[in-house]
């Protein structure tokens, strides 16, 4: 079975495993404020679930599909949270953790067809609490090595018993192929020093445009069975976002 890697037990394990006298001098001093961020953090991963949870809802009594996978979350680790800002040569605070960083919340949601992708990013950036901060589509231009998967990084409020709180929350949306391809490139990459790696990128690369070969093929195949959707013009392409965005 999976773990949970954001529930608070996960979380304490991961602290009371980190070795270097820094870090555990720090989070001796601020484990109190370092856990009390880390659990707003997991309230706006909640939030923003439950908008893919209920839009998946909404879609499916319309259109009697699901056009959510499945969506999986996390919470960065604490040797990730000291790494990331030792290397850019950041304070670490509870302070710097929450200004430097954006994806200590983490959220991915893998979509049935490439076309769900942008009609649930685009529905979700249209709710009137969500800001968007940042957006990376990689699906439009893939990185380098052939990966793909649309990028965001938003702000939403969490409702707290005497205040509201802006949380930052990263946000990959990406289909079942643009998933499989990540998730063995990264198993893959754990052990590339084993293998020439020129003859590896390029393999890799092949296997990225074969997969989204795949993506626009079972993308075609979907209109021909639910006719009655929306076509493709009005549901893909992110660029007018933002621009909605601004204008909210
Ligand atoms: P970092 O989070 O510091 O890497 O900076 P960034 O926000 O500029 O990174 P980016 O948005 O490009 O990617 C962030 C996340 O996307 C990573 O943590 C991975 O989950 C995923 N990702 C990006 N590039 C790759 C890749 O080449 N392969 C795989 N498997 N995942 C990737
Ligand atoms: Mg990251």
């Amino acid at each position: 079975m999976l773990k949970d890697t954001t529930s608070e037990e996960f979380l304490k394990a991961k602290v009371r495993a980190l070795t270097d006298s820094d870090t555990i001098e720090w989070m001796q001093k601020k484990a109190g404020e370092y856990m009390r961020l880390m659990s707003y953090y997991r309230c706006a991963i909640m939030e923003v679930e439950t908008k893919f949870h209920v839009l998946n809802e909404e879609f499916s009594l319309e259109h009697d599909r699901n056009p959510i996978n499945g969506i999986k979350s996390r919470l960065k680790e604490p040797a990730s949270i000291r790494d990331k800002l030792k290397k850019r040569g950041l304070p670490l605070s509870v302070e710097s953790i929450e200004e430097n960083l954006n994806d200590i919340a983490g959220v991915r949601v893998v979509c049935t067809f490439l076309e769900d992708v942008y009609a649930l990013a685009r529905s979700f950036l249209m709710q009137d609490d969500v800001t968007l901060i940042k957006m990376k589509d990689y699906i439009a231009s893939p990185k380098k090595n052939g990966y793909r998967s649309l990028h965001m990084v938003v702000a939403i409020p969490i409702f707290l018993a005497h205040e509201k709180r802006m949380m930052k929350v990263e946000i990959q949306l990406r289909t079942i192929a643009m998933d499989s391809w990540a998730a063995l490139e990264h198993q893959l990459n754990y052990k590339k020093a084993d293998v020439p790696s020129v003859d590896m990128e390029n393999e890799l690369l092949m296997c990225a445009q074969l997969s989204a070969e795949l993506d626009q093929r079972m993308n075609a195949l979907r209109k021909t069975v639910w006719q009655n959707e929306a076509s493709e013009e009005e549901t893909t392409g992110i660029s007018d976002l933002s621009l909605r965005q601004s204008t909210k």
